[in-house]
């Protein structure tokens, strides 16, 4: 079998941004971690979230959230937002992004490709389950991520308006 995409690279080489909230109130942060898959027969995305961030906030508060794509201009963009804050940074008025409403949630005109996603678990990654070296890596203080995931309710593509997952 072969896949066409650069699955395993999506998150981890092109970057996504994840946003929640509604187009007067919303959160987004830039995210490297995550996954698409299957869940209780539904198309799904799993994203990772430290409590600490304000992303996190906005997750626990709404049902729905994006996950989104951009071309590689944007990189430097998504740099920033995911190295401050949207409680120093205004990130609602980010220039190059104009966000846009789709559902109950929001992405941003700029995305070549937005998913549009409903909550349907969230978990806590326990200690206990993770490898020994990954806790000293990447948990020296122990605050260890929430997850969340989504079933894909509809994916947007830039070019080609609405197509229904
Ligand atoms: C490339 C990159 C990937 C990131 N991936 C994640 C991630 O998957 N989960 C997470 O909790 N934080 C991740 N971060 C960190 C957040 O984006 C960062 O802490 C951000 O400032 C949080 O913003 P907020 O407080 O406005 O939510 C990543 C940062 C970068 C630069």
């Amino acid at each position: 079998m072969e896949l066409s995409a650069d699955i395993f690279g999506l998150f981890d080489k092109k970057w996504a941004l994840l946003t929640a909230g509604n187009i007067g109130d919303f959160n987004m942060m830039t995210i490297s971690w995550g996954s698409l898959g299957t869940l209780w027969g539904h198309p799904a995305a799993t994203v990772y979230v430290r409590e600490s961030r304000l992303t996190h906030r906005y997750m626990e508060k709404n049902e729905y959230f994006t996950i989104s794509f951009y071309p590689e201009e944007k990189r430097k963009t998504l740099g920033i937002l995911g190295s401050k804050s949207g409680r120093d940074i205004d990130k609602m008025h980010t220039p190059g992004l104009k966000p846009k409403k789709i559902g109950s949630s929001v992405t941003f005109e700029e995305a070549e490709c937005t998913l549009l996603c409903k909550k349907l678990y969230k978990g806590h990654l326990e200690e206990a389950g993770i490898p020994g070296n990954i806790v000293k890596s990447h948990y020296p203080e122990g605050d260890f991520h929430d997850f969340y995931v989504g079933e894909v309710i509809e994916v947007y593509k830039r070019s080609e308006g609405v197509d229904e997952k």
